[in-house]
């Protein structure tokens, strides 16, 4: 058989491996809640870095990111035009930034991977609007899964609704399976693409949804400098939404929600 829709046996978690993975989901859901009260007006990202690393630590756990690929950081940490991967330092964050923290925890050798864009104080009706999208878009996919489905259905999904927004999908980087490993496959791409069609989303497989929107070009920029910090090609804004999933057979369940977070149909308006 040519078409490659069997996912190694590996990929396709038993009670056991998924009772892991959703205690790992919950470990990082439960980190973002303590995160999500810090990020104010005034804090560094390095702070936050801080208490990433702090937390995580003091609960037994460790930061997946810390020293992957040589990453420096315990999170990622990306401002305005900065799509993903910013590296956490001594910027302050100020009204009307938009900001995504990335975070990524290893519990018991099984990974949680989840991100949020947070609005600082007051921003442009265009930053509130491209973080709703990201946001929505997430969402929607999630809501579009079925036992069985084409990993395809997610990027259709995203796609259709940012550019009825008037907003463009990043494809050079994608979702991504997860479990004992931090990328494994399958790739989750947010725009489909032939391989994604061919590929089935079954019962016990963990992965990643994590659509990144802009408000312009969908093209990116990787910093020279740090080799990290990926950004718009044409400086507009960015924001990025992600979550765990666990697709059993019932549908899918999202390992990084707690009933702090943003809940699916939240508002980011200003208030
Ligand atoms: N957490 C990111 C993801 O969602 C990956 C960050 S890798 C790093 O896949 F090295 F940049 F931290
Ligand atoms: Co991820
Ligand atoms: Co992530």
């Amino acid at each position: 058989m040519l078409k490659k829709d069997k996912p190694s046996r590996k990929l396709l978690l038993g009670h056991e491996g998924r009772e892991k993975m959703r205690q790992a989901g919950q470990f990082n859901a439960q980190l973002m809640d303590f995160i999500r009260s810090h990020v104010k007006p005034g804090i560094t990202t390095g702070e936050i870095d801080t208490l990433v690393h702090e937390f995580t630590h003091q609960h037994g756990h460790r930061p997946a990111t810390l020293g992957y690929l040589g990453y420096p950081k315990s999170c990622c940490t990306s401002i305005n035009d900065v799509i993903c991967h910013g590296i956490p330092d001594d910027t302050q964050l100020v009204e009307g930034d938009i900001v995504n923290v990335d975070i990524t925890s290893v519990v018991d050798g099984w990974h949680g991977d989840q991100s949020e864009t947070f609005i600082i104080g007051k921003a442009s009706e265009e930053a509130i609007a491209v973080t709703q999208a990201a946001f929505d878009c997430l969402h929607l996919a999630i809501a579009a899964l079925e036992p069985g489905c084409t990993v395809s259905i997610i990027g259709d999904t995203i796609v259709a609704e940012a550019h009825r927004r008037g907003f463009s999908v990043v494809r050079e980087y994608v979702g991504h399976g997860l479990g004992q490993s931090f990328h494994q496959p399958p790739n989750v791409p947010h725009f489909p693409d032939r391989k994604s069609r061919q590929q089935r989303i079954l019962p016990g497989m963990c992965f990643t949804v994590e659509p990144m929107i802009n408000t312009g070009t969908r093209f990116t920029r990787l910093d020279k400098n740090d080799g990290w910090t990926v950004r718009t090609r044409d400086g507009g804004l960015s924001a990025q939404f992600e979550h765990s999933i666990l697709m059993t057979e019932d549908g899918p369940e999202i390992l990084t929600r707690t009933q702090a977070g943003p809940q699916p149909g939240h508002s980011f308006g200003n208030s």
